[in-house]
């Protein structure tokens, strides 16, 4: 058996040890600051209660922290000094200074520890990113990605407040900045502008224009204030040739203002992204995504905000 502590059992909670479930011989546990909460994520996936972080430390084998995104390096740095493998939802923290703690302990850890920057197993941006990577668009130029819907609530309205999600470049854009490192290398320079940097609260929307070392230009949209069904877009230009790609075009259930994209069970992003964790940390390798990856997504995201807030460009080195 190999058992999953779950860590704030909120809306994408339930999406986790749905996909978990599906695994071989999982155990849950469960915690979260509302004892209730905890205990309905139990009753559904069968598992049963902590009443306190520290007793799940002495009942798991690796934690899944879904907490809100600023809770995020209290639990890791636990676990992670712990020896427990780690998943981290994304992003990694609030800000690089929230995260350093984590990105140390990991650096130190012979566990297994991800972060779930779950867009590089959605089929789509996987295939992008192979693309490119083998050359199919020549030298890339221009990239533009687009990502984006409604505000998301949560708990007590946590989204709203950016000292705890970021706002959306940190919350949001950060899918985006981490396929972008991942696909074309380090940033240079960002150049953003946004509706809630200056704020602080409630709805936002930015835009952030990313130079690379390369040379090539990204331009990247993220909405929480976008009234119709979320979407998510991009489209990689270069010397060669252009790839593109737009949620709104492909084959999707929609209901209600909500956009579903259709995976079989097999290609559900998140399954993916949950199964390679298992499965390294009980061959005891490193997973695919790493701290530091997930730390240089969340710097970029935060060279935006300080932009937006600053009005001027912000040089990474
Ligand atoms: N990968 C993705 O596409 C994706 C999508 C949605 C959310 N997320 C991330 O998942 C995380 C959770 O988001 P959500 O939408 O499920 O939020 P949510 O508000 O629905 O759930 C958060 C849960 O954590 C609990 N909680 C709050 N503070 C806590 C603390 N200090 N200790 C223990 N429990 C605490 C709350 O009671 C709640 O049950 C966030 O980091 C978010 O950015 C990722």
């Amino acid at each position: 058996m190999f058992t999953v502590g779950i860590v704030g059992a909120g809306r994408l909670s339930h999406v986790h040890v749905r996909h978990l479930s599906r695994l071989p011989d999982i155990r849950f546990v469960t915690f979260d600051m509302h004892p209730e909460r905890a205990k309905a994520l139990a009753d559904e996936c069968g598992g049963s209660v902590c009443e306190s972080f520290d007793e799940m430390l002495t009942r798991v084998d690796a934690v899944d922290i879904i907490t809100p995104n600023d809770a995020h390096a209290e639990y890791a740095t636990k676990a992670i000094r712990a020896g427990k493998h780690t998943f981290i939802e994304k992003p990694l923290e609030v800000s690089t200074i929230a995260a350093e703690g984590i990105l140390e302990a990991a650096k130190d850890s012979k566990a297994t520890v991800t972060v779930g920057h779950v867009v590089r197993y959605f089929a789509m941006y996987r295939r992008a990113h192979e693309i490119v990577k083998a050359g199919g668009v020549g030298k890339p130029a221009a990239i533009r990605m687009t990502r984006g819907g409604g505000m998301p609530g949560g708990e007590g309205g946590w989204f709203a407040d950016h000292s705890r999600s970021g706002g959306v470049f940190i919350d949001l854009a950060v899918h985006d900045f981490d396929w972008l490192l991942w696909t074309l290398g380090p940033v240079t320079e960002v150049y953003a502008k946004s509706v809630g940097a200056k704020v602080g609260m409630g709805v936002d929307y930015g835009i952030a224009t990313l130079t690379f070392a390369d040379g090539a230009v990204a331009n990247v949209e993220s909405t929480w204030m976008d009234p119709t069904e979320s979407r998510t877009a991009f489209e990689v230009c270069g010397s060669e040739g252009m790839i593109e790609f737009d949620s709104r075009n492909c084959p999707t259930l929609r209901s209600g203002g909500r956009l579903d994209q259709s995976f079989l069970p097999e290609d559900d992003p998140f399954f993916l992204q949950l199964k390679t964790f298992v499965e390294c940390a009980r061959e005891g390798k490193p997973a695919p995504i790493s701290v530091q990856d997930a730390f240089e997504a969340l710097r970029v995201a935060e060279a935006c905000l300080k932009s937006a807030k600053s009005g001027q460009p912000i040089f990474l080195v």
